[in-house]
């Protein structure tokens, strides 16, 4: 049994509360937090914060090797220097390169993360990570001539990374997008996540380009699969996608192009949205409404997406960009929001027993001080945000990492 006690106990509880000068009791699981706790308390020092370790919903991890050889500031130009780059970069990541992906995550505080795998060549790596995973075993392809090579290939990586599953490693669904996989594909995995009951991530309205082609088969999509698919018509509408999740445990990454309708249908199937700011700036493709998002009841998580479209897998980094970025809401307010957003928010997206810090939660913790005393309570969040990069302690199912 752990007692430490800090200046900050932000616990991301229903309530929010941050208390102060307070304690937390762990072993594996929290068993209270509060006050005059039994037991021998570790003071953390002046300043000091403890909160409920990030949780990084979204990252393709077997991009990690990308620095510089991706075309950034326009999608479409990057969707086609992925395609020709991305073999040569997945081979160049081998298990330094998932170590130090991991490292800079574990850095920044992050406890678990859910990994995009569209090749399988990951698990070998990412089954001994000190991170929990959620590995979603992703499905992309539109030719039907070889759906069912795809689909079987499929198969073969979903049932080897079950064969895994853990209390740290989960293996979960992707649909790569509505514009990049068969229809016939979708059904069938959407049925296997259904029986086997695991979370789906799919893209969805990442760009303009994605909206004008599946709207109108019109835009840049239509060069871009005239180019590399000679196919020259969208195979589904993007309320038709939608529908498809109803009664799953599905997160749609980016939606910065989906409109009223798309959210609100969103919200009735009870799915829930990654926001991944630094990747949309990069790609240059706007800002996701939080504010509509918001009014939509529609839970989101912020993740960093992976290094195909990002320059760090810092999480803190991320939400301190979607700070900055969202002009137009108030920043302590969203700050709050922003540390749901990576904490109790993405725990719920993943389906973890962590997130927050209250009674029979996982004891996943972060530690780290603030540069200076913060006056006013509500300023709390934001204060984190701005300057807290890397954590001192991180502490997953009670044990230091
Ligand atoms: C495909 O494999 O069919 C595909 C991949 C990426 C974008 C669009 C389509
Ligand atoms: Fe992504």
């Amino acid at each position: 049994m752990i007692k430490l006690k800090a200046d900050y106990v932000v616990t991301m509880n229903e309530k929010n509360e941050i208390l102060l000068n307070a304690e937390v009791l762990f072993s594996d699981k929290i068993i209270d937090v509060g006050y005059n706790l039994p037991g021998e308390s570790i003071y953390l020092g002046k300043n000091s914060v403890i909160m409920p370790a990030l949780i990084n919903t979204h990252t393709h991890l077997e991009f990690s090797k990308n620095k510089t050889s991706l075309n950034y500031g326009d999608f479409i130009t990057w969707l086609d220097s992925v395609i020709d780059s991305r073999e040569e970069l997945f081979i160049q990541c081998k298990g330094e390169c998932y170590k130090s992906a991991i490292e800079e995550m574990k850095k920044s505080g992050v406890c678990a993360f859910g990994e995009i795998s569209s090749s399988g060549e990951d698990l070998k790596y990412l089954k001994h990570s000190p991170l929990k995973v959620v590995y979603f075993n992703e499905i992309i392809g539109t030719n039907p001539a070889i759906a069912d090579a795809v689909y079987q290939d499929f198969l073969a990586r979903f049932k080897e990374s079950k064969t895994l599953q853990s209390d740290t490693f989960k293996p979960a669904i992707s649909i790569h997008s509505p514009y990049s996989v068969h229809p016939l594909l979708m059904d069938k995995v959407i049925y296997i996540a259904k029986k086997e009951n695991v979370p789906i991530q799919a893209h969805f309205m990442e760009s303009l380009a994605e909206r004008k082609w599946l709207d109108k088969g019109e835009g840049e999509f239509k060069i871009f699969f005239e180019k590399h698919f000679k196919n020259a018509k969208p195979l589904i509408k993007p309320m038709e996608f939608l529908e498809k999740f109803e009664n799953t445990n599905t997160t749609f990454i980016h939606c910065v192009y989906a409109n009223d309708k798309e959210l609100q249908k969103i919200s009735e199937i009870n799915a829930s949205i990654a926001h991944c700011p630094i990747s949309n700036r990069l790609l240059n493709v706007g800002k996701l409404d939080l504010e509509k998002v918001k009014n939509h009841s529609i839970p989101y998580s912020v993740a960093t997406d992976g290094m195909s479209s990002n320059y760090s897998l810092n999480l803190f980094k991320e939400i301190r960009a979607a700070l900055l970025m969202h002009t137009d809401l108030h920043p302590k307010y969203l700050a709050k929001d922003l540390l749901k957003s990576v904490t109790i928010n993405a725990a719920n997206q993943l389906k973890l027993n962590n997130g927050s810090i209250e009674k029979g939660k996982d004891a996943d913790l972060i530690t780290f001080k603030l540069p200076g005393k913060v006056k006013e309570k509500e300023n709390i969040p934001m204060q984190i945000i701005l300057h807290t990069n890397e954590v001192e302690e991180l502490y997953i199912n009670g044990k230091k990492v």
